[in-house]
């Protein structure tokens, strides 16, 4: 180990807007020794997505953004290399909240606990990162705790060719639902009509919403699973039916610099329609997780369920996979492979 150092990334400044890669700096140092009852781990893959935008602020409601100086946070698998834990031993193959880091020092435990991975069946182990990681419970629990598709519903989902919104499009579907995809390409679009089998699609980048919405859904919106909130949440509001849920899973389209998160202006439409609009947090649904993956393992083996996966390669790509995500300029679930 001792030839060897850790490139890491830290927050060099706050953005004023939009999110550039100068906002970070890689720096270097020795690589960590691991202390009594800790591990090293030696990071494989981090998951890059758009919440992350908020440990820089965005001076909305989610928090403080990290100390100037900080290590990035992030997510994402590693291999335990070397071990003074009694869990955990060399060549482990374990995830947990690594930050922007080729290597990374815990004991388990702080700040969530470190899991070991063991790959579903055939699947590449880099999908416990999205379909059979939180991203799948996500568009599971929120689709159906919340969403409680009927066969014959209209289902809108924004972000609808990202991690979650692809489940939730596919999931939908297998429910009999009539589904509409709202994604920021062309190629998105043609992806979900196409290769998942969605009603319609819907590119905010080159057509009014609040139109095509007119179009796509001449009956309503029954269920709007909502990954982006803003202007796009006020216009599926705008079209709800008598009785329709309103999905609210994450806000991306307000994670990037705005100084005051957009408020929906037709929310009282919930009044009229009778509807509900309800938020929900993954992580606190996490004793349900294996019985989901043993079901969304079983759709994906029947070739009902599939998913895409983006990856940039090594350490110094970070800063511009976060870049590429807020742009929605990636192609499925942002992964940066470390391990090159
Ligand atoms: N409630 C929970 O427990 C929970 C759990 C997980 C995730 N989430 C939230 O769920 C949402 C989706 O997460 P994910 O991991 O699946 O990410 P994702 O949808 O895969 O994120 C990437 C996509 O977001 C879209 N995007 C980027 N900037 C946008 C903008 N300004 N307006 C609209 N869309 C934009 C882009 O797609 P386009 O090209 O289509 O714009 C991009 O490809 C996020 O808001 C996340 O915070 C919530």
């Amino acid at each position: 180990m001792s030839n060897e150092s850790n490139a890491y990334w830290t927050v060099r400044s706050y953005p004023d807007g939009e999110i550039s890669a100068a906002n970070f700096e890689l720096l270097a140092a020795p690589v960590p020794e691991p202390g009594q009852g800790e591990v090293l781990v030696k990071t494989t893959h981090l998951v890059v997505s758009p919440p992350l935008r908020m440990a820089l602020g965005t001076g909305g409601i989610a928090g403080k953004p990290l100390p100037l100086g900080s290590l990035m946070r992030g997510s994402g698998q590693g291999r335990v290399v070397a071990s003074k834990h009694a869990d955990f031993k060399e060549g482990d193959l374990v995830a947990g909240p690594f930050g922007w880091q080729q290597y990374a020092v815990t004991d388990g435990k702080q700040p969530i606990p470190l899991q070991k991975v063991k790959p579903f069946g055939d699947l590449p182990v880099t999908a416990n990162l999205h379909v059979m990681g939180s991203g799948g419970a996500t568009a599971f629990i929120g689709l159906f705790d919340y969403g409680k598709p009927s066969a014959g519903d209209t289902v809108v989902v924004s972000a609808a060719a990202g991690n979650v919104g692809s489940i939730v499009c596919q999931l939908a579907k297998l429910a009999g639902c009539r589904v509409v995809g709202i994604a920021g390409s062309e190629e998105k679009c043609r992806w979900l009509t196409g290769s998942l089998g969605v009603d319609g699609a819907i590119n905010y980048k080159s057509e009014k919403v609040s139109d095509a919405l007119g179009r796509h859904c001449p009956d309503g919106v029954d269920v709007y699973f909502d990954n982006v909130g803003g202007k796009t949440l006020d216009a599926v509001l705008d079209r709800i039916n008598f009785g329709a849920r309103v999905v609210l899973c994450g806000a991306t389209s307000q994670y990037e610099g705005d100084s005051q998160w957009y408020g929906p202006s037709k929310y009282f439409n919930l009044v009229y329609k009778q509807a509900t609009m309800q938020g929900f947090y993954i992580f606190n649904f996490q004793s349900r997780f294996p019985q989901i993956f043993a079901r969304l393992q079983a759709l994906i083996e029947e070739g009902k369920l599939t998913y895409a996966e983006d990856q940039m390669q090594g350490v110094g790509s970070l800063p511009d996979a976060l870049v590429k995500v807020l742009s929605g300029a990636n192609f499925g679930t942002q992964l940066v492979n470390l391990d090159v």
